[in-house]
């Protein structure tokens, strides 16, 4: 991108913040997997957006849920929100998008980032997906381009690309909030690992100090949150200013250097998701289970020593 296009979107994102034009946001956290589902709505034409949601699975039994995502198509019914968006900000590694589900009982366009491409083609090979699985981000109905517009009802919206925790992650600003996906979390918590395949700390480091760059009042909100050493109960939301101020990793000062060594370190000490396999075989293909076999079962695979 050259910076030219990185300043068009950039002023598109502050034209869309100065739209005065403020959407109401109701959160639903999955304790199991630290996710936030965020349901966004324009109060005045009651159109609303889900910004990535959740389906249980339990790795053990094989099984799959759907409580967490029926208490979001409640909320969306008893509120009579007409949903219009589902947004995920990238291919998540840690749970299972119930996007199709939702998207069948309530309708709306299933959305995510344009390099989704580069994801499916990266985990459709570590998987041995075949050529029934395709790689041109079709089971979506819509890929966003970094400054790409869009509208929530009557609010502008902007999609940017934030790579670094993947190479497809999206952040939407919608309105006066932003939705962040994996890039920063909580002030007192820091950012998001990068050490996914694909994955790359200078770039994440960058892609932060592009959300940094916005008004500092500017909302954000959280895709996981994990407490934080002194604070005993969950938070999502937060903003431009308290995350310059205050984010362990990255308040101002931190340069890219010293972030990438202490990204880099702290990766190396993680463990893999619980749900890694799952998460990524199901996700890379819109929130669908594998297609079934020949007896009518659909399986998830486990690739040996490869990850
Ligand atoms: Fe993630």
């Amino acid at each position: 991108m050259s910076d030219l296009a990185l300043a068009a979107a950039d002023r598109q994102v502050i034209s869309a913040l100065r739209s005065n034009k403020v959407p109401f946001i109701k959160t639903f956290f999955d304790n199991t997997t630290f996710t936030a589902t965020h349901v966004v709505h324009d109060p005045a034409t009651r159109e609303a957006a889900v910004v990535d949601s959740v389906m249980e699975y339990d790795p053990a039994a094989g099984r799959t849920a759907h409580h967490h995502a029926q208490e979001v198509v409640d909320y969306i019914r008893a509120n009579d929100l007409k949903l219009q968006w589902l947004l995920e900000t990238h291919v998540h590694a840690d749970h299972l998008s119930a996007a199709p589900w939702i998207q069948e009982q309530l309708g709306g366009k299933l959305a995510i980032g344009a390099d989704i491409i580069r994801v499916q083609d990266i985990f459709g090979k570590l998987f041995n997906a075949g050529t029934r699985f395709a790689r041109d981000g079709s089971q979506f109905d819509r890929l966003f381009h970094d400054g790409e517009t869009f509208m929530l009802g009557s609010i502008p919206a902007i999609a940017l690309h934030v790579p670094g925790h993947t190479p497809a992650d999206m952040a939407y600003v919608i309105g006066d909030a932003a939705f962040i996906g994996d890039t920063l979390f909580m002030p007192d918590y820091g950012t998001a690992r990068a050490d996914f395949p694909g994955g790359d700390a200078r770039m994440l480091y960058r892609s932060i100090r592009r959300l940094l760059s916005l008004p500092e009042q500017t909302r954000l909100f959280l895709c996981h949150d994990y407490k934080a050493p002194g604070r005993d109960t969950f938070a999502w939301e937060t903003t431009v200013g308290a995350e310059r101020t205050h984010n362990v990793h990255v308040h101002e000062g931190v340069g890219e250097d010293e972030f990438v060594a202490m990204r880099t370190g702290r990766d190396a000490t993680l463990s893999m998701p619980n749900l890694l396999m799952p998460s990524v075989q199901v996700n890379m293909r819109g929130g669908h289970l594998p297609e079934a076999e020949e007896n009518g079962t659909r399986y998830i695979k486990i690739p040996i020593d490869r990850v």
